[in-house]
C-alpha cells in the first residue's frame, strides 16, 4: 500500500469537510450536533446514517457501516485507499508527495488510460455534432432522443473508415500503443486499426463517471448489431452496468429502479422522464451487478421479454440472486408484452402508462420463483418431485434463513411434498476443493496455488499476455490478488478485509501444497479458457485469427505437459 506520511493525511483531512463531501449524495439534515440521512450503504425508509462535523465520522445505526472521509469514498465510490486520498488532496488544492506512491507506475498507467479514454469520448461527441456524424445524429433523433439527453449521456459517432482515431488522438507510436490498450484500436496486418466505425457511440461510465469503456451500435442492419469495448484492467463489463454513476442519485430518490436489456431501454425510459434504468452491458448479469441493484433499492424491478428467452433470462438472473437475497429486498419481474422492450413501450403508451404497469404486473420474485418450478416441473407426481428437488437446491443456496424457511413453506404448499429439514440442506459439508465438480475448482485451485506462493504472481505480473478467469466472483478475487501484489500488499489479509463474505478464501490458504508442476498445468488451462473465449467473442476476422493463434499455442504447451 501506497505509505502516505500521517501528517499528510491529518492535513488531507483538516482540510476535508465530510459533511459536504456527503451531501453530494445524501440528503442531510441537521439534528442536535449531527446530520441525518437516508443510509447510502443499505436499504431504510427512516435515516439511521449520521455524520458528524465535529469527529468528521459517519455512522449507520441501521446497518453498522461507518468511517472517515477517505472510507466513504472507497465504500460509496469504489476508490481504492490511494485513489480516495490523491482525491481529496487535490480538491484541497494539495500536491500528493512523490515518495508516497511505490505503485505509482500502476496508477499513472490507469489515470493515462483515463485520460485518453476522455478525450475519445470527447471526439465521438464533437463528430456527432458535425458535418461528420450528421447520420448518426439524425439515428438518434429517429429513435427519440432529444438533444439534451444526447449531451449529458455524452452519446458519439465514430465515422465509417478507418483512421478516425489515429487523426484525430494521435498518429506517433505512443498514443496507437495506448489506445490498442484501452481496445479502441487493434493491431492487425496492416497495422493499426479503429475497432469502431460507422456506429453511434455509448459511453460506459465507472461508478465514479469517469469512461472506462464504451458500446457501439450499427446504424441499421450489420453484424454485429452492438459492440463493446474488450476486458481490461479497468473495464469489467460484468463489474459495470450502463446508467450507474448517472441514476444513482435519481434512483435513491425516487425508490424506483429498473433493470432493463439494453443501452437504448436505458436511454428511452430517461428521455420519458424515467432516469432510473441500469443495463448489464451485453451479458447474462452477474452475482456482484446484482449486489449493487439491491443495495441500491430493496424492490427493482426487472424488466424481460414476455417470450420463451425472456423467461429464461429472467430465471437466471433469479438464480444468480439467491445467495445476495435478503428479507429486506422485494425484486420484482416484470414481462413485457410480445415483441415490445423498455424503449419501444415507453415510447408508444408513456411514462406514467408504464409505471402503472408495474405496479399491477410486476410479479414478486418469490411468485416468479415458485411458477417457474411449476413450469419447469410440468405435471403429475414426478413433476411434483422434480420441482421439491429444484426447490431444495435453489433454497441450499440461500443465505438468509427466514427467508429461505418462508420459501420453503411456500413450495411445500405447491408440491404437497416434504422438502428436506433445513439442517440436512446446511449442514451438508463443503466439498474439498479436489472434489469439487470440474469446471469450478481448477479456478479455485488455480488461486490457491497463487496464494501459497507469490513468486508465482510475481512472474504473472510481467506476463505479457494478461488473462482473465472465467467466474465472475473469483475473477474479481484473482485482479485483486495481482493488484494487491503490484502495490506490496500483504495478500491474505487484504483478501480477508475485502471480501468478508467470501468463506473459501481461509480454505484456499489452507489447502495443501500445490506442485510447481501442477499449478503450470493450471496455468494453462486458465489461459485455455481465456483465450478461447476471446475467440469466441472476437469482433471481427483479424482478431479472432489473432486470438486462434494465442489460443493455438496454449494448446500445444498443454499437450506438452499432458494433458
Ligand atoms: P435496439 O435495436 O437498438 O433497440 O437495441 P435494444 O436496446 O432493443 O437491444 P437488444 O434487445 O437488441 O439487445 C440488448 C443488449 O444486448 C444491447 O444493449 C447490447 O448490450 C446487447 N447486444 C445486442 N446485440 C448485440 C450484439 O450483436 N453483440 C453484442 N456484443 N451485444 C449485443
Ligand atoms: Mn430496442
Amino acid at each position: 500500500m501506497a505509505h502516505f506520511p500521517p501528517s499528510f493525511l491529518d492535513e488531507v483531512l483538516s482540510r476535508t469537510d465530510i459533511v459536504e463531501l456527503i451531501s453530494r449524495h445524501v440528503q442531510l439534515k441537521k439534528s442536535g450536533s449531527n446530520f441525518m440521512g437516508l443510509c447510502p450503504f443499505h436499504h431504510e425508509k427512516s435515516p439511521s446514517f449520521s455524520v458528524s462535523a465535529d469527529k468528521q465520522l459517519y455512522y449507520c445505526f441501521g446497518c453498522g457501516k461507518g468511517g472517515g472521509s477517505f472510507q466513504f469514498l472507497m465504500e460509496h465510490d469504489g476508490y481504492s485507499f490511494p485513489e480516495s486520498v490523491e482525491y481529496l488532496a487535490e480538491k484541497a488544492g494539495m500536491e500528493v508527495p512523490e515518495s508516497a506512491a511505490p505503485d505509482a507506475d500502476e496508477q499513472a498507467r490507469r489515470k493515462q488510460a483515463l485520460v485518453l479514454l476522455e478525450k475519445v469520448a470527447n471526439q465521438f461527441s464533437r463528430v456527432l455534432a458535425s458535418n461528420e456524424g450528421s447520420e448518426g445524429l439524425e439515428y438518434f433523433h429517429r429513435r427519440k432522443l432529444p438533444d439534451e439527453l444526447i449531451r449529458r449521456y455524452r452519446l458519439g459517432f465514430a465515422p465509417p473508415g478507418y483512421g478516425f482515431l489515429s487523426r484525430s488522438i494521435g498518429n506517433d507510436e505512443h498514443s496507437l500503443a495506448q489506445l490498442e490498450a484501452v481496445g479502441m484500436m487493434f493491431k492487425g496486418d496492416r497495422g493499426y486499426a479503429d475497432r469502431f466505425r460507422a456506429r453511434v457511440m455509448f459511453p460506459i461510465r465507472d461508478r465514479r463517471g469517469q469512461v472506462v469503456g464504451f458500446g457501439g451500435r450499427i446504424l441499421d442492419q450489420g453484424e454485429p448489431k452492438y459492440l463493446n469495448s474488450p476486458e481490461t484492467s479497468f473495464f469489467h463489463k460484468s463489474d459495470l452496468l450502463y446508467g450507474f454513476s448517472e441514476h444513482r442519485d435519481e434512483i435513491r430518490k425516487r425508490k424506483l429502479l429498473l433493470v432493463v436489456e439494453g443501452y437504448m431501454d436505458v436511454l428511452g425510459l430517461a428521455a420519458h422522464g424515467l432516469p432510473v434504468g441500469l443495463a448489464p452491458l451485453g451479458t447474462a448479469i452477474s452475482e456482484r451487478q446484482l449486489r449493487e441493484i439491491l443495495r441500491l433499492d430493496d424492490a427493482p424491478v426487472f424488466c424481460f421479454d414476455g417470450d420463451r428467452a425472456g423467461r429464461q433470462a429472467a430465471w437466471r438472473a433469479l438464480e444468480r440472486m439467491l445467495p445476495v437475497l435478503d428479507a429486506e429486498h422485494g425484486p420484482r419481474f416484470l414481462y413485457l408484452p410480445d415483441g415490445e422492450d423498455p424503449d419501444s413501450l415507453v415510447q408508444t403508451e408513456g411514462a406514467d402508462a408504464f409505471v402503472r404497469r408495474i405496479e399491477n404486473e410486476a410479479k414478486p420474485v418469490l411468485k416468479t420463483w415458485l411458477d417457474g418450478l411449476k413450469f419447469l416441473a410440468g405435471s403429475g407426481p414426478e413433476g411434483r418431485a422434480r420441482m421439491a428437488k429444484k426447490a431444495d437446491a435453489m433454497l441450499a443456496v440461500m443465505k438468509d434463513d427466514y427467508l429461505k424457511q418462508a420459501w420453503r413453506q411456500e413450495a411445500e404448499n405447491d408440491t404437497g411434498l416434504t422438502l428436506k429439514s433445513q439442517a440436512a440442506v446446511d449442514k451438508k459439508p463443503r466439498p474439498k476443493i479436489s472434489s469439487i465438480s470440474p469446471s469450478i475448482p481448477n479456478q479455485e485451485k488455480f488461486i490457491a496455488a497463487l496464494l501459497q506462493k507469490a513468486t508465482r504472481i510475481g512472474k504473472l505480473l510481467s506476463e505479457k499476455n494478461k488473462f482473465l478467469l472465467d467466474d465472475d466472483g473469483l475473477n474479481l478475487i484473482y485482479t485483486r490478488v495481482l493488484e494487491l501484489a503490484a502495490a506490496g500488499n500483504g495478500i491474505v489479509q487484504s483478501l480477508l478485509l475485502e471480501f468478508p463474505q467470501e468463506e473459501r478464501i481461509p480454505l484456499w490458504v489452507s489447502q495443501s501444497d500445490i506442485s510447481d508442476e501442477e499449478y503450470e498445468k493450471l496455468l494453462l488451462l486458465m489461459q485455455e479458457r481465456f483465450f478461447h473465449r476471446l475467440m469466441k467473442k472476437a469482433g471481427s476476422l483479424e482478431e479472432t485469427e489473432r486470438c486462434r493463434i494465442q489460443w493455438d499455442e496454449i494448446r500445444q504447451k498443454l499437450e506438452k505437459v499432458g494433458h
